[in-house]
């Protein structure tokens, strides 16, 4: 998801204006070249930038794309509904707004069937640790839910975006698929598919996505994605191949005989401009608009004024990277909130919010009450900034590690699989 290489914005409109959408106005939108205050930060499918050292401001972002906080209230009812505690993604902040979750709750309720969809665009052979994040999510909300999942790989958009042949992206799409694979999804309850080869194996998606196609016009995906006249035809129908999954209907194998059944999409919000639309199309389909689940953006070593990506090897750390490269990345790039010497950080103490090492641990240590620990001896200065390098050093080196080992202990056989058409298991 490295969008920041890939301008998909045509030169001269502002990317911004293209978020000021609210899935119930797409006809107003005025082609998006309007000018808005955007306070610094760009935020669509292939830019994502602050000026702020925090990174971006999320409930400006909230306001923005008229989407819902994760608030107190949806928290409690969703640790009633399942009997579970949220994730900690969810404790913390890290998944932060919402759409229309509460339908989500409402039908867990009500013992009626849902479905999970989430997605990756292969552009790069190898994930960093922030690709994880929303397949974490899938993988809990899956647990927690016991429901079938769709995992798209839009071997397509890649090839689309940026200089990739066909063969290429396709590739890729294997290879991601065995990292996606490797978190450990139920073989049982998750479908994996990349565009290429499954548009052609399922006259229901083809159909479908000429169905978006007929609902959305120009002028909408221009207000929406900022498409402009010189953009390619592939971009500008693309936006109904990542909308198709989101209609149950694309899986005639997974529904079948089944009415329409409600679609739950964790993602980075950056992908949100894609469900606004598929959102105001569904029900003129015959069908419910999509929930949503949106989280921040994983930062850069180098900061949260930008995040990981995978084009920039240095501000990322890759479930390829080895032990050694890992602490050296870390200990070299991870910015710090410290401070600039040593008495003065006993002094005054760190930054936490800043800290890229601290935000390592925000995502992927556990244990809150460590994680508690570990911030307010920083801020008070007892943790040096070495030390905290260190403490997230220790977190993400075994993670890597056994994502390498399950990658590698993937069968040819164990990874068809999740390719195969084939009904999944419900289990209502
Ligand atoms: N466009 C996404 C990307 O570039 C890939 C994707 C396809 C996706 N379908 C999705 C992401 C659904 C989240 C949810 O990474």
């Amino acid at each position: 998801m490295d969008k920041t290489e890939s301008p998909g914005v045509a030169e001269g409109v502002d990317a911004l204006t293209l978020n000021n959408v609210s899935d119930e106005k797409l006809d107003k939108v005025p082609n998006g070249v309007e000018a808005t205050e955007n306070e610094g930060d760009v935020v669509d499918p292939w830019n994502v930038a602050s000026t702020n050292d925090e990174g971006i401001d999320y409930d400006k972002l909230i306001k923005r794309f008229g989407s819902s906080k994760i608030d107190e209230e949806l928290i409690a009812r969703f640790e009633k509904i399942t009997g579970k505690q949220v994730h900690h993604f969810i404790r913390r902040g890290i998944f932060f707004s919402h759409r229309d979750f509460h339908s989500i709750l409402t039908l867990k309720e009500q013992g009626r069937p849902f479905y999970l969809y989430t997605g990756r665009g292969p552009s790069s052979g190898s994930l960093h640790i922030g690709h994880l994040i929303p397949f974490y999510m899938a993988k809990w909300l899956q647990e927690i839910f016991d429901v079938p999942l769709v995992i798209q790989l839009t071997d397509d958009e890649k090839s689309l975006w940026k200089d990739l042949k066909v063969e290429e992206s396709i590739k890729l799409a294997y290879e991601n698929a065995k990292d996606i694979i490797a978190i450990g999804f139920d073989p049982e309850k998750t479908f994996i598919f990349n565009d290429f080869d499954f548009i052609g194996k399922c006259p229901a998606m083809y159909q479908n996505m000429v169905r978006i196609q007929k609902c959305v016009t120009f002028n909408q995906v221009k207000g929406i994605f900022g498409f402009g006249d010189s953009d390619i035809i592939g971009k500008i129908s693309f936006p109904a191949v990542q909308a198709a999954p989101a209609l149950s209907s694309t899986f005639p194998f997974i529904f079948k005989g089944k009415k329409p059944v409600h679609c739950l999409i964790p993602c980075a919000i950056d992908q949100d401009p894609y469900f606004r639309m598929t959102r105001d199309v569904a029900p003129r389909l015959g069908f419910p608009k999509c929930a949503l689940l949106h989280s921040s953006f994983f930062p850069a070593l180098q900061g949260a004024k930008s995040k990981m990506s995978a084009s920039d090897n240095n501000s990322a750390v890759f479930l390829t990277d080895t032990q050694k490269q890992i602490k050296n990345k870390i200990n070299k790039y991870a910015f710090s909130g410290g401070r600039a010497t040593v008495e003065e950080h006993r002094k005054l103490g760190g930054n936490p919010d800043v800290d890229v090492a601290f935000q390592l641990l925000k995502f992927f240590l556990e244990d809150d009450t460590k994680l508690e620990e570990v911030r307010s001896a920083y801020i008070k200065g007892e943790l040096l900034t070495g030390e905290l390098k260190k403490l997230a050093i220790e977190v993400v080196s075994p993670i890597v590690e056994e994502h390498q080992k399950a990658r590698k202990a993937l069968t040819d056989e164990a990874v068809a699989k999740f390719f195969e058409i084939r009904s999944l298991k419900f289990a209502q």
